[in-house]
């Protein structure tokens, strides 16, 4: 059961944002999904009491230091993947998430390049590497990019990450207000109405690009469906 953690130290960085997204796609691929929500705002359990019941989503509120190794315990035979929400902080619980993920996903605004919530976070597990002399494996992600955008300009920001030797997402997750209304009325993009959400195919589209590059990082080999099937097919020749 691979375990997501998102993680940038500033706040707003489009964390929650990417999470979710990342959630609802593999649950609708019919993958079993627990997100644990690690932020005290509350963001991820607000978005599941105004929604509702989902199939294969679970959310599990109140997480802390103390207990986060307990719920990844229990959830190991439970869900096929486990998504961790945290706080826009450089603290004990984001080290701990770090620590027991098989993945850690910094979402960076592309746009603003205000990479220095990010660049804390690949120094925290950089530190931590080498402390446990282990490898923690790492992407950035850009967020809220702005459809203007240009490639080259995305082009340049990769280039500087890549002499870093960081893993950058190819789907960048772009600034749409579908994503933004996720969280005014709940729901995820495939129960919200065409007619009433600008630009949803394209949201959809993001979302999924996003979601296919995360599973050809993190092969997912339980095959419960032929919904499941299909997408792994997907990913497989997507690669
Ligand atoms: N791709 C996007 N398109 C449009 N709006 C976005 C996008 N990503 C994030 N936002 C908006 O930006 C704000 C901050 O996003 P989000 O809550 O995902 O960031 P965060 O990193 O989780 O913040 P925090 O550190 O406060 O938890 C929210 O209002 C959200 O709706
Ligand atoms: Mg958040």
């Amino acid at each position: 059961m691979p375990v997501i953690t998102f993680a940038n130290a500033k706040g707003g960085a489009g964390k929650t944002t990417a999470a979710l997204l990342l959630a609802t796609e593999f649950a609708r691929q019919g993958f079993r999904v627990a997100i644990l929500d690690a932020d005290p705002q509350r963001w991820i359990t607000q978005w599941h009491d105004i929604t509702g019941a989902l199939p294969n989503i679970q959310v599990i509120s109140e997480v802390s230091v103390a207990s986060l190794q307990g719920h990844i315990r229990s959830l190991a035979g439970e869900v096929e993947y486990t998504i961790i929400d945290l706080a826009g902080a450089r603290d004990a619980l984001v080290t701990a998430a770090i620590g027991l993920s098989d993945h850690v996903m910094i979402p960076v605004q592309g746009c603003a390049m205000d990479a220095r919530g990010g660049a804390q976070i690949l120094d925290l597990i950089k530190l931590m590497e080498q402390a446990g002399n282990v490898k923690i494996s790492h992407s950035v992600v850009l967020t809220r990019v702005a459809s203007m955008v240009t490639t080259r300009a995305l082009l340049t920001i990769k280039g500087l990450l890549a002499t870093r030797g960081v893993n950058v997402i190819d789907t960048p997750i772009a600034e749409r207000s579908a994503f933004r209304e996720l969280f005014d009325y709940g729901g995820t993009l495939y129960t919200m109405d065409p007619a009433k959400v600008s630009n949803l195919d394209k949201a959809r589209e993001n979302s999924r690009a996003f979601a296919m590059e995360v599973s050809r990082l993190l092969p997912m080999r339980v095959v419960r469906s032929p919904a499941t099937r299909n997408w792994l097919k997907l990913v497989r020749d997507a690669a």
